[in-house]
């Protein structure tokens, strides 16, 4: 049968795969690592967390929470895999996570507690000074229905300033020449369970596999396609992961743009968008949580072309491009064009989406981004609005771009409402007419999440509030997470 290598916690182990889409918590509670639960198998509650281990690129390790239930067991091949059961010392002893939720009662019934612990040894190793905030955004993603968060965030401030500085801090050498001695030469190709799994090393590598395999599943994160397995129970029957491919994970920054890897996971690039547009980058603070952001990819979230995904009306506003590959072959186009129907977009058979290249801010611009949904983290968004605005010496609109989600079958480009802004002065009077313009362009989108005529309301008056705050020139500064 066909293996991955991995470190599961120290140990070296060669794991043989039946399926290349069971999931990494499917294996280990099957193969009897039963510490880490099943609640919603959709990466909502956190129950499942586990951390990955792997080098970060500066000579240490990087330590990720992922929800190990919607990840595909050979997507960790060559990587670190830690779960609760492997945190206690070898005499016995609790980490010191685990012994700061044992003494501040963070436990009840203690079906999420091993995810909670999972969550808070990796913000111990990543941000070991998290304030409470900080602490609230990495717990995000885990759900305790009997304890409460009280004194799991008790917990949390004690261990936090030396819970990173335990045997596997000690141990990061080894771990280093241990995951270097398992690394795999070359792609990864699985055929098990009349299902097939390539993980090219490179695009080339990855052109090259969709040429064979037009049809094939593109996975990155998984984030979304985890869940046609664990909820839709679709059979996949040839993956190509890109996640591998070192060139779609780098982020480069140009005199004039910044060009996102189709592989770049939002972690970090929630990190690269926050010196350049903060509230964008506070936006991505509440898409998802620190393991799905952990996870799921920029590339994911575009090629996936759900009308209310977040990244999509800020880079629209942007002006963003993004470059496809077929076969080596590239083309470049505005990222609004990408998105053709409810869920069809410009994709080809064989074809990848490589980067997406937003242009950098240029002096005078204002932007921002705002998110409306029914709580603040952790939710899918009823209405995204971003809005890009240029004035003159006058106070004349010389430029105006707007994005929007959850207001059309697709991420959508407000092509009126621009029309009614520019060449027009930034007034009260000009706003409102485009508030009227907007009301024309859209039929909104009318679900579970929110009615059409609550998703209008709310696109209009985010419009207000832009101007209210490039009035004041508050734009870009404020939090866009206080709605
Ligand atoms: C609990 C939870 C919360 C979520 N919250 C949010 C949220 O707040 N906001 C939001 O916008 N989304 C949210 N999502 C959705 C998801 O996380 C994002 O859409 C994410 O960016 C998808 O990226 P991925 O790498 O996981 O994609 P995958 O699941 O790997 O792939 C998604 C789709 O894109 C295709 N694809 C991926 N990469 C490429 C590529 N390079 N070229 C061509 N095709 C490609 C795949 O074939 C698939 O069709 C959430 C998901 C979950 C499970
Ligand atoms: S089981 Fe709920 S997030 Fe994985
Ligand atoms: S302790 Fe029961 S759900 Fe958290």
């Amino acid at each position: 049968m066909p293996s991955i290598r991995i470190l599961l916690g120290h140990e070296p182990l060669e794991v043989e795969v039946a399926d290349p889409t069971e999931t990494v918590l499917q294996w280990l509670r099957r193969t009897g690592r039963t510490g880490t639960k099943e609640g919603c198998a959709e990466g909502d509650c956190g129950a499942c967390t586990v951390v990955l281990g792997e080098p970060d690129g500066r000579g240490g390790l990087a330590y990720r929470a992922v929800n190990a239930c919607i990840r595909f067991l050979p997507t960790v091949d060559g990587k670190q895999v830690i779960t609760v059961e492997d945190l206690k010392d070898l005499d016995g002893a609790l980490h010191p996570v685990q012994r700061a939720m044992v003494d501040h009662h963070g436990s009840q019934c203690g079906f999420c507690t091993p995810g909670f612990v999972m969550s808070l040894f990796a913000l111990a190793h990543t941000d070991p000074g998290a304030d409470r905030e900080a602490t609230l955004d990495a717990l995000a993603g885990n759900l305790c229905r009997c304890t409460g968060y009280r004194p799991i965030l008790a917990a949390a401030a004690e261990a936090l300033p030396d819970g990173g500085r335990d045997r596997f801090a000690a141990r990061e050498a080894e771990t280093l020449a241990k995951l270097a001695a398992i690394r795999r030469g070359g792609a990864l190709e699985i055929e098990a369970g009349g299902r097939r799994f390539l993980a090219p090393r490179t695009t080339d590598e990855l052109a090259d596999a969709l040429a064979r395999h037009p049809h094939a599943c593109v996975l990155a994160g998984a984030t979304d396609v985890g869940l046609w397995v664990t909820k839709q129970h679709r059979a996949l029957d040839t993956v190509v992961y890109l996640g591998e491919v070192e060139e779609l994970r780098r982020i480069e920054t140009r005199d004039d743009a910044l060009v996102l890897g189709a592989g770049v996971a939002w972690t970090e690039a929630l990190e690269a968008v926050a010196p350049h547009w903060p509230t964008f980058a506070e936006m991505l603070r509440r898409f998802a949580s620190v393991q799905i952001r952990n996870a799921g990819t920029v590339g994911g979230n575009v090629a996936n072309g759900s009308p209310i995904g977040d990244g999509m009306p800020a880079l629209i506003a942007l002006g963003a491009t993004v470059v496809l590959n077929r076969g080596g072959v590239r083309r470049e186009m505005p990222i609004e064009d990408y998105f053709i129907a409810y869920r069809k977009t410009a994709l080809q058979p064989s074809e990848f989406l490589e980067k997406i290249v937003v242009p950098l801010p240029r002096s005078g611009q204002r932007f921002a981004a705002y998110k409306v949904s029914k709580r603040p983290d952790q939710d899918i968004s009823a209405v995204c609005a971003c809005f890009r605005l240029t004035l003159d010496d006058a106070g004349v609109a010389t430029d105006f771009r707007c994005g929007y989600g959850g207001m059309a079958a697709i991420p959508a480009r407000g092509r009126e409402v621009e029309a009614a802004v520019v060449g027009r002065p930034w007034t009260i009077e000009t706003a409102v007419a485009a508030m009227a313009a907007g009301d024309r362009a859209f039929s909104p989108i009318d679900d579970m999440r929110a009615s059409a005529a609550y998703r209008r309301t709310v696109a209009r008056n985010l419009l207000m509030r832009f101007y209210e705050e490039t009035r004041n020139g508050v734009a870009d500064q404020r939090a866009a997470g206080d709605d």
